[in-house]
């Protein structure tokens, strides 16, 4: 009677386990095959050391002439008569240069969108990538989204990410505004980017 006692509640035990080891397979099983992501070792990417780089440009914004960089696209009926321009939105792709003058090195362009969305001070929501043309960082671009209030002195703004050289990029660019015409509202900005990336 013992002997049976002890042997059904060996037999209970050992059911147990693989009730519970077979729940672990079937478990695993499930992961497999509905698998849709996985663990990776950052080497496989062939990503080694984080570096950072300091990037400086000019930024020309033509809104003026016959071949305005930047364009109107968008505007409330509001926006004239309001004090900010609010409700307001451009799309440029303005020629990066890597000195002031626009006859200078092109390097690049700034490809995105601008909209006026302060009501209180003059103020831009910036969403664009920077597209650049030059060397190594041919192809590769940085993709800014951020706040630029054009008439502080210093404007910073986040990096929120890149592509080519700039994968995994975070980071912030400062804006300086190096002339504004008032007639024409064309504008010449200073850029300096600093990214962390692999
Ligand atoms: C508002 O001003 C812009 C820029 O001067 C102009 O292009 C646009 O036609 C104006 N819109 C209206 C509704 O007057
Ligand atoms: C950049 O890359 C494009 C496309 O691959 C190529 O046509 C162009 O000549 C390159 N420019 C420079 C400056 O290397």
């Amino acid at each position: 009677m013992a002997k049976n006692l002890r042997n059904t509640s060996t037999i209970t035990s050992l059911a147990t386990f693989f009730f519970f080891f077979f729940l672990i397979l079937a478990a695993n099983a499930d992961e497999n095959s509905n698998s849709f992501s996985r663990k990776l070792s950052p080497k496989k990417l062939g990503l080694k050391r984080e570096k950072l780089s300091h990037l400086h440009f000019y930024f020309h914004d033509i809104v003026s002439g016959k071949n305005p960089t930047a364009v109107r696209v968008a505007e409330a009926q509001t926006t004239n008569t309001s004090a900010t321009r609010f409700g307001f939105v451009a799309v440029m792709d303005d020629p990066l240069t890597v000195g002031p003058e626009l006859s200078s090195k092109r390097v690049g362009s700034t490809q995105g969108i601008y909209a006026s969305a302060s009501q209180s001070g003059f103020a831009l929501l910036m969403a664009f990538n920077f597209v650049f043309t030059e060397g190594k960082y041919n192809g590769s671009t940085l993709s800014i989204l951020g706040r630029n209030p054009p008439f502080s002195a210093v404007r910073e703004m986040p990096i929120v990410g890149g592509s080519g050289v700039f994968r995994f990029a975070r980071g912030y660019v400062q804006a300086r505004t190096v002339s504004f015409d008032l007639k024409t509202g064309d504008a010449v900005v200073e850029y300096n980017a600093y990214a962390l990336h692999y």
